[in-house]
């Protein structure tokens, strides 16, 4: 394609030959303007996108914990050092996500996807908010200390960030083509795999009634995720329709090799952090849930279904998550469950069906 160029480039933010015919535009390498016309851009699917995440706004602190405070004593042991484990992990990775989504977008010719990617950011430092406010209604202030400190006290969760970290930090640190892959293909995984365990976690004590709070928190976070979770399979699938060349045999077995380790360390978290105490979340139902969901993210993207024929082992966890549902009609479901009534938040259907 005239003019365009074959290696990854930084975008110019003032750019002397940008155009709006649309020919011309691509996710990167493109002759983009920079100005952001959703009336007149090539990627329609960034532009729903956005303006399902701009629907979904919301306000963790008008949540009400004071129960969530009552209850958290009363959890099990289990119960609560699973609590502390998952909200630590999401903690880590929300927050380094509001700065890596910035590092990405500099590369990004596409002004609709870049305003996907920039308001992702604003809804991970929501989540983190959530995790921060979370911590200081529920538990006191040496657990809070610990669960912010754990990601280098814990050496398990350590390990797993730092696999995604990498990938991060290697493309800023390194900006290539492959590198870009690794790092879109790392937030993929995060959004698709990496929270899945501790989401189940969650709903599994919303099923017996307790931490209310912390599960509607948790449901209005996944139905976020789940718009990220998109946006990463589009820009996926994009970047691998418009840059065939930058996919050859090696990066498709990367790819493979890093689903594969994103799933190991799910199942291994997910183990680690539950130790089979927990209702509902055995130890083979977390393998055969985590590792379901890594052949729906693996044929999302071509890679196949590398753990053959595997049903979903537990459905009702997708009952807790059915207002966050991207599988059927995600463009077409109108925003649901988030009503504001003189400053407080009214939560009639939080709770699924029983
Ligand atoms: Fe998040
Ligand atoms: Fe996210």
């Amino acid at each position: 394609m005239p003019g365009i160029s074959e290696k990854l480039q930084k975008k110019l933010l003032f750019n002397p030959d940008g155009t709006r015919e649309l020919g011309q535009q691509r996710l990167v390498g493109g002759k983009s303007t920079n100005l952001i016309e959703f009336a007149n851009c090539k990627y329609s699917w960034a532009e729903q996108l956005y303006r399902k995440m701009r629907q979904f706004f919301w306000i963790p602190d008008e949540i009400p914990l004071g129960d969530d405070k009552r209850q958290f004593p009363k959890l099990t042991e289990y119960e609560q050092s699973a609590y502390k484990k998952t909200l630590a992990f999401l903690i880590f990775l929300d927050s380094i996500q509001v700065d890596n989504l910035g590092a990405l977008a500099l590369y990004i010719t596409a002004p609709e996807v870049v305003a996907c990617l920039k308001t992702q950011a604003f809804f991970e430092t929501i989540h983190a908010q959530s995790y921060d406010y979370l911590l200081t209604s529920v538990v006191d202030s040496l657990t809070r200390d610990e669960v912010y400190t754990m990601w280098k006290d814990d050496s398990i969760l350590l390990t797993r960030n730092k696999f995604i970290t990498d990938q991060y930090q290697e493309f800023i640190d390194n900006p290539n083509e492959k590198a870009f892959i690794r790092s879109c293909m790392a937030d993929y995984l995060l959004e698709g795999i990496y929270f899945y365990s501790g989401f189940a976690f969650f709903y599994s004590l919303g099923r017996q009634d307790k931490m209310g709070g912390t599960v509607s928190l948790i449901r209005l976070i996944q139905r976020d995720e789940n718009t990220h979770l998109a946006l990463f399979t589009h820009i996926l699938r994009t970047l691998q329709e418009e840059n065939p060349e930058w996919f050859d045999a090696d990066i498709k077995a990367e790819l493979l090799s890093m689903l594969k380790t994103a799933v190991d360390h799910e199942i291994s978290w997910g183990k680690y952090v539950t130790r089979n105490q927990i209702l509902g979340l055995s130890d083979s139902i977390i393998e055969s849930y985590i590792k379901y969901l890594g052949n729906l993210r693996a044929e999302a993207i071509g890679l196949g279904s590398p753990y053959g024929n595997i049903k979903h082992p537990m459905p009702w966890v997708d009952t807790y998550a059915a207002m966050n549902s991207t599988k059927t009609d995600f463009f077409e479901r109108k925003v649901t469950n988030y009503q504001k009534f003189g400053g407080s938040m009214k939560f009639d259907n939080l709770k699924p069906p029983s």
